[in-house]
């Protein structure tokens, strides 16, 4: 793969120098959707596919960015020190944004360089294919400009880069997750005060199955800076009646029952209601999984995507239509939609001996049903962003 990309590397910008590999992956979530932001828990892990970057200094200030998944576009360039955002300017504001946050943290680059792209991360997946490559750049600039910032600095860069400059008021687990990401772990981030820790994941004799329901998202159009804002709305009513507090995520489904009747606005108490129980479920599911009870999990997995589905409301017609299928599926754990939701991917949890039975039996169903054909992938679970090293 990379050295393919060094020779595809040659062909755009021309040989010579010193080129620098980079790597930053894609990330699913196993449970806790739509917490983040409400200061809850979230349980993702990083995969072992993503975005590369191939990255050779120039002595000029220019930036010239390709990417090989846009292959009829020509590259975009801009002058390193003044970004300026442009409508619709597309891919290129992932990696913009990130620099233009780099200046606002008061930092300036003495030189440009070339970059060309590759991500195998399918886009409006719901793998996180944005953040990816925000933690790239940003591992990038941190590595060619020797600026020493903190892992978790640069993952609050990121966010504010989406929420700023990309325009999705997105909460930190994506970006958290690869940027932190590590072998064979999920993290059980704390997205309020971003504690964190990592859980192994042993499953036994079963697997994370990822099904693309090839439904694509798109996360600005969505609906999703509209459910954050109706749990922040049910969160100044509960303040306006004497419940103090910043997020939902510091009740539980208990105090929740007790204060619930103060949110009289029927959506905002559905969206509520998600991001206080998904959070608890959550934090159940973890310690369920440090004992090894791959079944309850997997439980609190399809009640996530219930929870999702009635209360939150970002499912939708295919997401849920392979859901379905995969819980009547043999062989099925858990089986859930993961990222923002309104298409995208599910992840499941399936039985080693099943996987193939259930890939045929989810795929031929939901194409009866949707007429889409889904895509399926066992998900290993990889490292954070990083260098890969110099050719
Ligand atoms: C998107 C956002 C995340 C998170 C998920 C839902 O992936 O980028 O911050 O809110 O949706 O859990």
């Amino acid at each position: 793969m990379i050295k393919n990309l060094l020779k595809e590397f040659d062909i755009f910008f021309g040989k010579g120098g010193t080129k620098q590999v980079f790597f930053s992956p894609g990330r699913v979530n196993l449970i806790g959707e739509h917490t983040d932001y409400n200061g809850g828990c979230a349980f993702p892990c990083a995969l072992d596919f993503g975005t590369y970057g191939i990255i050779r200094i120039r002595n000029d200030n220019k930036c010239r960015i390709f990417s090989l998944n846009i292959k009829n576009s020509p590259f975009k360039e801009f002058h390193i020190n003044k970004i300026q955002k442009q409508e619709n300017e597309g891919w290129i504001a992932y990696e913009k944004g990130i620099i233009k946050v780099f200046h606002d943290h008061g930092y300036e680059f003495d030189k440009g360089f070339d970059m060309l792209m590759f991500g195998s991360i399918p886009n409006g997946a719901g793998l996180s294919s944005s953040a990816s490559v925000e933690l790239l750049t940003a591992v990038i600039l941190n590595d060619l400009y020797h600026l020493n910032i903190d892992m978790i600095d640069m993952i609050k860069m990121s966010q504010i880069a989406e929420n700023t400059y990309v325009g999705v008021q997105c909460g930190i687990m994506d970006q958290f997750a690869i940027g932190m990401g590590k072998k064979d772990n999920a993290i059980l981030i704390d997205c309020n005060t971003l504690e964190y820790q990592y859980a192994p994941i042993k499953l036994d004799d079963a697997s994370i199955i990822i099904g693309n329901t090839n439904k694509k998202r798109g996360l600005t159009d969505s609906k999703y800076n509209e459910r954050r804002k109706s749990c922040e709305d049910a969160v100044k009513v509960l303040n306006d009646n004497g419940v103090k507090i910043s997020y939902l995520g510091e009740l539980n489904e208990k105090e929740f029952d007790q204060v619930k009747k103060f949110i009289t606005d029927k959506e905002q108490l559905l969206r509520a209601k998600h991001a206080v129980s998904e959070n608890q479920r959550t934090k159940e599911a973890v310690i369920l999984l440090k004992k090894g009870n791959i079944s309850k999990f997997g439980e609190l997995m399809n009640k996530s995507h219930i929870s999702l589905r009635d209360d939150y409301d970002v499912t939708g017609f295919e997401l849920d239509t392979m859901v379905n299928v995969a819980w009547k599926s043999k062989g099925t754990i858990g089986a859930r939609m993961t990222g923002a939701g309104f298409g995208g991917c599910t992840v499941n949890i399936v039985k080693n001996e099943y996987i193939e039975e259930f890939i045929k039996t989810v795929s031929d169903e939901y194409l009866a049903k949707t007429k889409l054909k889904a895509a399926f992938y066992i998900a290993k679970i990889g490292d954070g962003a990083r260098k890969i090293g110099d050719y």
